[in-house]
């Protein structure tokens, strides 16, 4: 295994372990509000915190993003761990069992491990660049659906950005006639990692942050699957308007987002 990956898994189990603990005492859960329908905590930051401290035990120099941290500058800029230790914070707090901790390490900008742990199902999925994805061991693939036709696609609302409330939901109604059904399940970095798994087909979400996809990207492509931005390029990593599945899939995802999406939010 990739030393960078072990140190990974290590971390998310930890963080995981920690999260499920808290799961079963909500009293111990104090929540509070970042912006407009954006909560946190005091779990993310404890688990944030319990995978830096492993991160830092082996690799003191690397650089550090966290979603409650911000990014924590190392000597060693080129290595980026990129951490959401709590993807589906709102499902947590809701104690709606299905949340995830993502890590991914970027080597000079290219992701070259990845892991999203549920500690809820104990599913721990990991791939490495060039080397395939994983779910507990078992090698995964994405589905080979041709077109939307009869294929569940995830997606996420942008709930902390109502602006795009009418441009997404008449995607989300064209889209609707063309596949079978959808799930929006509350944790981005579980998506990807359904998508890799053949669990959906297909996977969009407007605006989500590079903790949220950063190992999901990996997982999917690593189980042979695309992820683009919304006019198929990569600009995503600024935007954050992913769309994921096979290449197939996400060809017709892209085709039906150029009609319905406006210029502004088409990268
Ligand atoms: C959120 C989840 C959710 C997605 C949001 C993310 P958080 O992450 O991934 O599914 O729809 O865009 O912000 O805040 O729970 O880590
Ligand atoms: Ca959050
Ligand atoms: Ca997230
Ligand atoms: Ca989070």
């Amino acid at each position: 295994m990739h030393p960078m990956l072990t140190i990974a898994v290590r971390a998310a189990r930890k963080a995981g372990n920690l999260i499920a603990k808290n799961y079963e005492t909500p009293d111990a859960v104090e929540a509070s509000q970042k912006g407009a329908n954006d909560f946190v905590t005091n779990v993310d930051r404890d688990a944030e915190r319990q995978i830096i401290d492993i991160i830092r035990k082996s690799y003191p120099k690397h650089t550090v993003i966290g979603e409650e941290c911000g990014e924590l500058v190392g000597e060693d800029q080129d290595v980026q761990w990129v951490i959401d230790p709590l993807d589906g914070t709102a499902n947590f707090i809701k104690r709606f069992p299905h949340f995830s901790v993502s890590i991914a390490v970027r080597i000079k900008g290219r992701t070259e491990v990845a892991v999203v742990y549920d500690p809820m199902r104990n599913e721990l999925f990991t791939a490495t660049r060039g080397q395939g994805a994983q779910l507990n061991g078992y090698r995964l693939r994405g589905t080979n659906a041709k077109d939307l036709e009869g294929t569940i696609l995830a997606t996420g609302f942008p709930f902390k950005a109502k602006q795009h409330a009418p441009a997404y939901i008449n995607l989300v109604g064209k889209l609707f006639t063309q596949c079978a059904d959808f799930r929006r399940t509350g944790s981005a970095a579980l998506d990807l990692a359904y998508v890799a798994a053949g669990r959906v087909d297909g996977f969009f979400e407007i605006g989500l942050k590079p903790w949220d996809f950063a190992a999901g990207e990996l997982l999917v492509r690593e189980s042979g699957g695309l992820v683009t931005d919304f006019i198929g390029g990569h600009n995503h990593l600024n935007s954050g308007n992913v769309v994921a599945g096979n290449p197939r899939v996400v060809k017709a995802l892209l085709s039906t987002i150029r009609e319905e999406l406006s210029e502004a939010l088409k990268r």
